[in-house]
């Protein structure tokens, strides 16, 4: 399959879970990809983040399909980190066709316990991030009149999350962006679609489970609650759903909200 010849995909948290499932999808159906990633633990949540050493391996990876592959460190909160990093893929590559905002953190917390920092950190990585990734992206798509930008929400940015308050506002404040964003990138070609996954087996999920002192399976099943008798989807498939929303058999699709849920959404 090489559906995606000739495009260059931007992606955030690309060392390792979903992104770095979707950057490998893309690059084996003919994608060069900017990998974006943060690559050291953060001072919150306190569960593995990717790592240098992961995002080589990703670089390693995409060279071997022959494709290739731009490495930019950053955070996504951090501004001048980001602009840097779109500049850099706009010298490599010339273009971004593909935005997929996915970076982002989990972690609980009750309302009554939640500190000013726990909010601030959610709602400036999985809300602001995206934004602050879109603004310097953007001006690239709205030019070339082409782009797709696919962000990364969480079925819990379309419905509530026990103990995830920040985590549910700053999801559904990104499925509130993906709407604004499609009617504004709309006369530019550009379309914006937000997914929805259900637990993803990734090392989020296995951070999550360590900090409650479950084990990640036994996490996923508290919090999923999926009809499917499965505890999580793979990354692999949320790859595949990115995949055909980024690509011209979803030319028309705009504004939408894709769920990959396992049926939870459905009770
Ligand atoms: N895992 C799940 O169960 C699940 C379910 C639904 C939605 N999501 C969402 O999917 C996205 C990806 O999650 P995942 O499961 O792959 O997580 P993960 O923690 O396994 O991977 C996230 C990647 O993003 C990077 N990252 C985190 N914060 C960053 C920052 N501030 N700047 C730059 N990079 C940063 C990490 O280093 C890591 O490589 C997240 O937005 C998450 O909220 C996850």
């Amino acid at each position: 399959m090489a559906d995606f010849e000739n495009k260059v995909a931007f992606i955030t948290g690309a060392a390792h879970g979903q992104g770095r499932a979707v950057a490998i999808a893309l690059a084996k159906a003919g994608a060069d990809v900017a990998a974006f990633d943060v690559a050291k633990k953060i001072e919150y949540p306190a569960y593995d983040f990717g790592s240098s050493a992961e995002l080589e391996s990703l670089k390693d990876e995409i060279e071997a399909l022959g494709r290739r592959c731009v490495i930019a460190v950053g955070d996504v909160r951090d501004d001048a980190a980001v602009t840097a990093a779109v500049e850099k893929t706009i010298e490599a590559f010339g273009k971004i066709d593909i935005l997929f905002n996915n970076a982002g953190i989990c972690a609980y917390a009750t309302v009554d316990k939640m500190t000013d920092d726990e909010w601030n950190a959610m709602i400036d990585i999985n809300l602001k991030g995206p934004f602050n990734v879109t603004r310097r992206v953007s001006p690239y798509m709205m030019k070339a009149k082409s782009g797709v930008i696919i962000n990364n929400s969480s079925v819990m940015g379309l419905r509530g999350g026990n103990r995830l308050s920040h985590y549910t506002a700053s999801k559904w404040g990104l499925t509130g962006l993906t709407k604004a964003w499609a009617i504004e990138l709309a006369p530019y070609n550009i379309r914006v679609v937000s997914i929805h996954p259900t637990g993803v087996n990734t090392p989020m999920n296995d951070g999550l489970a360590a900090m409650e002192g479950m084990t990640p399976i036994e996490i996923a099943e508290r919090s999923a609650g999926n009809l499917l008798p499965v505890p999580w989807v793979e990354p692999e498939d949320v790859a595949n759903m990115v995949l055909y929303i980024a690509s011209d058999k979803a030319r028309y699709v705009t504004g939408s909200q894709f769920v990959l849920d396992a049926g939870l959404l459905s009770v």
